[in-house]
């Protein structure tokens, strides 16, 4: 279910919006800047900072390629994307297209086996660090290309992401993305969400109800 929020927010869809959508508005607006007609890819398009991604990816005007399974192929296409590639039939990193960002949000790839994928001022993006992309971040980071770019969003400064967030509520606002809500638990129910998380398949985000 896709829930577009306007002016007005439940609990639950304002504790979506303050996990995925702000962070990968951070990786996509500040950590690189994506610019109309790019052509960007997002590894993990069902999840919670993928599927907002397709849309804030969508929103700053690129051309859009969603990575999922099967199962979520209409999902991703319901967000927006251009073209989706079902991960359980083709492996990205072996097609001949070429993208200018590949932001993979569940860090199922490596930065080694992407950087056929990327065109050559293309970058990388993960919201998961790893040795090998510490590496690879550090031996690009003053020259070479196809870089590789790791942030930690909660690190940021408060006025920093409440800057971020204001900018969210305004695309939310017009229309232009919304939070996708997969399950819903009561809070005594909190291991059973964490049993659905560890699962890595859960669709968009899972939300805790505090009070009745
Ligand atoms: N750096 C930061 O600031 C920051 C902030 C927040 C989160 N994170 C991290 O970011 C990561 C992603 O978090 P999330 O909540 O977005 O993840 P998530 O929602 O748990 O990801 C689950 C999704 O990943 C998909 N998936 C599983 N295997 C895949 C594969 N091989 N290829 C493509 N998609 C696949 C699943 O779809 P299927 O079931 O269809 O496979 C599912 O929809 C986590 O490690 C989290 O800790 C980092």
């Amino acid at each position: 279910m896709i829930t577009k929020i306007r002016t007005r927010y439940s609990c639950e869809e304002a504790a979506a919006v303050s996990d995925g959508p702000l962070t990968s508005i951070h990786f996509l607006k500040d950590v690189t800047s994506v610019v109309p007609g790019q052509r960007v890819l997002i590894n993990g398009a069902s999840g919670s900072l993928g599927s907002a991604a397709v849309q804030l990816a969508k929103h700053f005007g690129a051309h859009v390629t969603g990575v999922c399974s099967t199962a979520d192929i209409e999902v991703v296409k319901s967000l927006g994307a251009d073209e989706v590639i079902d991960y359980t039939q083709q492996d990205f990193t072996r097609m001949s297209e070429q993208w200018d960002v590949i932001y993979d949000t569940v860090g199922k790839s490596s930065v080694g086996r992407t950087k056929r994928a990327l065109t050559s001022e293309g970058v990388y993006l993960s919201p998961i660090l790893s040795l090998p992309l510490l590496l690879h971040m550090m031996a690009t980071s003053i020259r070479g290309r196809k870089k590789a770019k790791f942030a930690a969003t909660g690190m940021k400064a408060i006025p920093e992401l409440r800057e971020l967030l204001s900018e969210v509520v305004q695309i939310i606002n017009g229309g232009k993305l919304g939070a996708h809500i997969d399950r819903r638990f009561p809070l005594d129910g909190v291991s059973r969400a964490h049993e659905l998380v560890d699962t890595g398949r859960k669709r968009g985000n899972i939300v805790l109800a505090i009070s009745p």
